[in-house]
């Protein structure tokens, strides 16, 4: 892992205060200019200076890296420079996970060593087993993964000891092999089945599917949920990577980071929207009840849930992907009849203004969905699948962060609207 920083110097914002008449001149560098020379725009000397206010940091770069490119305006995905459409297809999760983490695709050797470290350490510590399994039952698989990993940094006595490389990779190779592990149990737990402990020599999709479904996986729905795991790998600071790199701000451990990140990616906004289509999906029930779903989305009754996106204006290309890959998965399992709601709902979206004007399309969450139920996962399960894959990305981002020269706790300012100075009641 190396470190993020590549700066580029390219001329200075002139910057005229109306208030004083003053004139700053403000460095650009890479394209942005840094927050903190706001300051020094001040209408006197006791003046705290200007600040940026923006909520959902729309367009506040938090950190330089190097690990994956977003053009959302043309729909662009780059894993280390490498195109997602390149990528998917023909590199699979284990040379992705790999790529993500070193920056570099691995020789077939380095692959298959990765793929068996991993895999020899894939066993959950048997009191993370037995305080998983001591949840009720139906326990929302979200939350106890969260729970899981906050557990892995409880019960490891080296989880705080981070302060080197060769520290933070046993963290890092632990919680990729392990986060499968927690992910079955999750789901065995969830249908009220006895988890049985992966086996290793099924690879690391293949052991996972194994031990979710109890049952020797079928080739072409591993490979289907290899592919889908490559494309949520990592998509550089999305809200659950942002919460990763929070919590590790603070010099916290990369367990109880991850626990965060998992929190933050459960939303309905964020990757828990790929359940949250499932649900859309049931609920519309039927072709011709999508024109009066959409009317009600336009009159803002509710959100066109696995449309939309904060970076891509555009198509995401992952979904375009995923979208093929329906096909091969549905040969084996027979079609999703929810997909002719969800074309529908595309079609309709797609040609509307309300959907055109606001650049809203499908994103990574709106077939991936139907992939997962027909692979016979249950819909609460869906976001644990995008977390187990994007595990490798949290985990790179983190190892990125340590490394950075401009790390810094995080801590944002306010705008401070309430009262001052006060005085108490009597
Ligand atoms: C992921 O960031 C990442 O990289 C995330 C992710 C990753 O790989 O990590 O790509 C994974 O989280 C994908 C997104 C999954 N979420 C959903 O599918 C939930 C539905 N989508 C939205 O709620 C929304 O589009 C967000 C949350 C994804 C993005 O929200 P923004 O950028 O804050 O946009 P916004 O809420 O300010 O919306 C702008 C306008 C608003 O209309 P107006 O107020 O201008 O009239 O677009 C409308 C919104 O009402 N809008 C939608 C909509 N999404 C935005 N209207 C209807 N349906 C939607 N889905």
């Amino acid at each position: 892992m190396s470190s993020p920083t590549v700066q580029t110097a390219a001329g200075q914002l002139e910057v005229g205060d109306g208030r004083t008449g003053k004139q700053y001149q403000i460095p650009i560098v890479d394209e942005s200019i840094d927050a903190i020379h706001l300051r020094n725009i001040k209408t006197s000397e006791d003046d705290f200076g200007l600040m940026s206010f923006d909520p959902g940091f729309t367009n506040t770069a938090a950190c330089r890296s190097a690990i994956t490119y977003i053009d959302g305006d043309r729909g662009i995905l780059q894993y280390r420079g490498y195109p997602i459409e390149n990528i998917a297809g023909h590199l699979d999760f284990m040379t992705v996970s790999w790529l993500v983490l070193h920056g570099e695709v691995p020789s077939k050797a380095q692959r298959d060593e990765w793929e068996s470290t991993l895999t020899s350490q894939c066993q959950l510590p048997q009191e993370v087993v037995d305080a998983l399994e001591r949840l009720p039952r139906g326990a929302y698989p979200m939350a106890m993964l969260a729970a899981g990993f906050a557990m892995l940094g409880a019960v490891y006595p080296d989880a705080r000891k981070n302060k080197t490389e060769d520290e933070r990779w046993v963290h890092a190779r632990r919680l990729i092999a392990q986060v499968p592990a927690i992910a079955a149990l999750a789901m065995r737990h969830f249908n009220g089945k006895p988890y049985p402990a992966l086996d290793p020599s099924l690879g690391y999709v293949g052991s996972f599917l194994a031990s979710a479904f109890g049952d020797t996986p079928n080739p072409v729905l591993r490979d289907a949920l290899d592919l889908l795991f490559v494309l949520h790998a990592d998509h550089e600071q999305n809200c659950g990577t942002h919460a990763v790199r929070g919590v590790a701000s603070a010099e916290s451990d990369p367990y109880l980071s991850l626990s965060a990140g998992v929190g933050a990616l459960s939303g309905p906004l964020h990757g828990g929207a790929n359940e949250a289509v499932l649900r859309m999906l049931r609920e519309i029930g039927s072709v011709d009840r999508v024109p009066e779903y959409v009317e009600n989305v336009k009159a803002g009754k509710y959100r066109l849930m696995g449309f939309g996106h904060r970076v891509y204006k555009n198509y995401d290309p992952r979904a375009r992907v995923i979208k093929q890959a329906a096909e091969r998965v549905f040969e084996v399992t027979g079609v999703n009849p929810l997909l002719k709601i969800a074309l529908e709902l595309e079609r309709i979206a797609l040609a509307d203004d309300y959907f055109i004007k606001r650049k809203l399309y499908p994103n990574v969450d709106f077939y991936s969905g139907l992939i997962y139920e027909a692979m016979g996962f249950p819909v609460e399960m869906f976001p644990v699948l995008f977390a187990v894959a994007r595990t490798t990305g949290w985990v790179a981002q983190w190892l990125e962060f340590e490394l950075d020269a401009d790390k810094k706790i995080a801590r944002p300012r306010q705008i401070y609207t309430g009262p001052l100075n006060r005085t108490l009641p009597n």
